[in-house]
């Protein structure tokens, strides 16, 4: 087991390059299992995520790797199974995806109910609701989801509630149905609209994403092309706030400032100066105390739900109280114990999360309890005084490429090491 040591006080400054999204690329190597030929695919970020699914891929019969450090070679012409067990479903939320994908593909699919970060129920019932509505019957049995159709036709689907991967896993299902399919209350995020061109790219015939209705024309085949990923809209804002809670002065690269907004707004809210670019943004700090807020987290373009923690640190270091509302996830203020334990003063009622600012942080050994909770740990240990030590960073590595060296690059003092003692691993172990 590994720990992440961070010597606090840094204040971060230079230059740093954004990684493709990890969220659109799950969706995007997935979506190219619909293939029938070869894919080359650009900006794909190294993380463990991507690790898994390239093993999910292989195993399955499609052949799929690294050609580059951010370039993925994929041919799925011969994937031979519809089939994904536990095992190797488990490690990843994204895995869902194969349900659209294989009924898509073969008119039958048999996938284990996905794993992921653990913030809450996460049900399915919204696929399952679009995957019906195109013809497929489905049966949920000792943990796995099996679905089937002698048929696939297009139709009209109502999401209920604004859902990512609802809205992904029925435009990969419907680009392979006959007929038009309508999904209304779409999600828009910048990676829906990433799959959608990548569909797109392949031969499908997607109108309307980004906005709530999208319009799938189904298609006999999807065709080989290339790709490129879009920029990660987290691991940007991750950096924005770092650079604004250390008080630093840092140009985030290679993004799309668009997507930011939701944050950049409320950064410039709390008196932090963004300077927005064609393909960058400039975050720095020129005043001593930064001013509280309430942040409410929405479906895009609500302010982001996977910046919430990155956000809330930050929040804990101004000057007053800020009200922080989570209406996406049920339990996604997990980590708020171990913020508390470096000194921060939060108190968590249901989906509200009310933070005292404090004058600093103090170092401490704490543990990851999700991706970007481990990534808000990671600012907090930026900004503390003394030393913290990180655990549990399988799950920062799930969705961070090169986290650590990005950092550094930026002047923070952070290490990686390995936990000492087995009793010091053992301690710090959660699931
Ligand atoms: C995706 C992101 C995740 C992000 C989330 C919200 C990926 C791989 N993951 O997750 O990082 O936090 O969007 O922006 O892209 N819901 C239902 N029924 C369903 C599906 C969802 O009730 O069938 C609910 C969920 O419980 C949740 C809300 O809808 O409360 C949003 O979930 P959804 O947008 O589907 O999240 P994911 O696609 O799983």
């Amino acid at each position: 087991m590994e720990k992440m040591v961070i010597l606090g006080g840094a204040k971060l400054a230079g230059t740093v390059h954004i990684s493709g999204a990890k969220n659109s690329a799950v969706a995007i190597l997935v979506a190219a299992m619909m293939v029938n030929g070869k894919c080359h695919i650009e900006n794909v970020p190294h993380v463990s995520d991507i690790e898994v699914l390239l093993e999910i891929i292989n195993n399955m019969g499609g052949k799929a790797c690294f050609t580059d450090k951010s370039v993925v070679e994929m041919d799925c012409s011969g994937l031979n199974s519809c089939a994904a067990t536990y095992e190797t479903v488990a490690k990843i939320r994204a895995s869902s995806y194969l349900m659209g994908a294989l009924l898509g593909r073969f008119g039958h699919a048999q996938v284990a109910l996905p794993g992921g970060c653990d913030f809450g129920i996460r049900p399915i019932d919204l696929h399952l609701k679009g995957f019906s509505a195109l013809g497929a019957t489905w049966n949920v049995e000792h943990g796995m989801v099996e679905l089937s159709a002698d048929h696939l036709a297009g139709n009209n689907v109502y999401l209920d509630q604004v859902s990512v991967g609802a809205t992904i896993n029925i435009m990969l299902a419907a680009s392979l149905s006959e007929g038009l399919t309508v999904i209304d209350n779409a999600a828009k995020e910048p990676h829906i609209v990433d799959v959608a061109n990548f569909l797109n790219c392949m031969g499908a015939n997607i109108k309307g994403a980004g906005t709530d209705v999208i319009k799938i024309n189904g298609v006999k085949e999807l065709h080989g092309g290339s790709f490129s990923v879009i920029p990660d809209q987290i691991e940007a804002g991750t950096f924005m706030i770092a650079a604004a809670a250390t008080g630093g002065d840092v140009m985030i690269a290679d993004i799309i400032p668009e997507h930011m907004e939701a944050l950049s707004a409320k950064l410039e809210e709390i008196g932090v100066n963004v300077d927005r670019y064609d393909e960058a943004i400039r975050v720095w700090v020129s005043c001593e105390k930064l001013k509280s807020t309430n942040v409410k987290t929405l479906p895009h373009p609500g302010f982001p739900t996977d910046l919430q923690p990155q956000m809330l640190t930050l929040l804990t270091l101004s000057g007053g109280t800020s009200i922080v509302t989570e209406n996406v996830w049920d339990n996604r203020f997990k980590y708020v114990g171990e913020l508390n334990r470096m000194g921060a003063n939060v108190s968590v009622d249901g989906k509200v999360a009310t933070v005292e600012g404090c004058p600093y942080l103090t170092g401490a050994p704490v543990s990851a309890t999700d991706l970007r909770a481990g990534a808000a740990l990671v600012i907090a240990g930026l900004v503390a005084h003394g030393v913290t030590e990180i655990y549990n960073l399988k799950y920062i590595d799930r969705g961070y490429e090169d986290f650590e060296q990005k950092l550094r690059n930026l002047g923070a003092q952070i290490t990686r090491r390995s936990a000492e003692t087995v009793e010091e691993s053992a301690a710090h172990s959660i699931g």
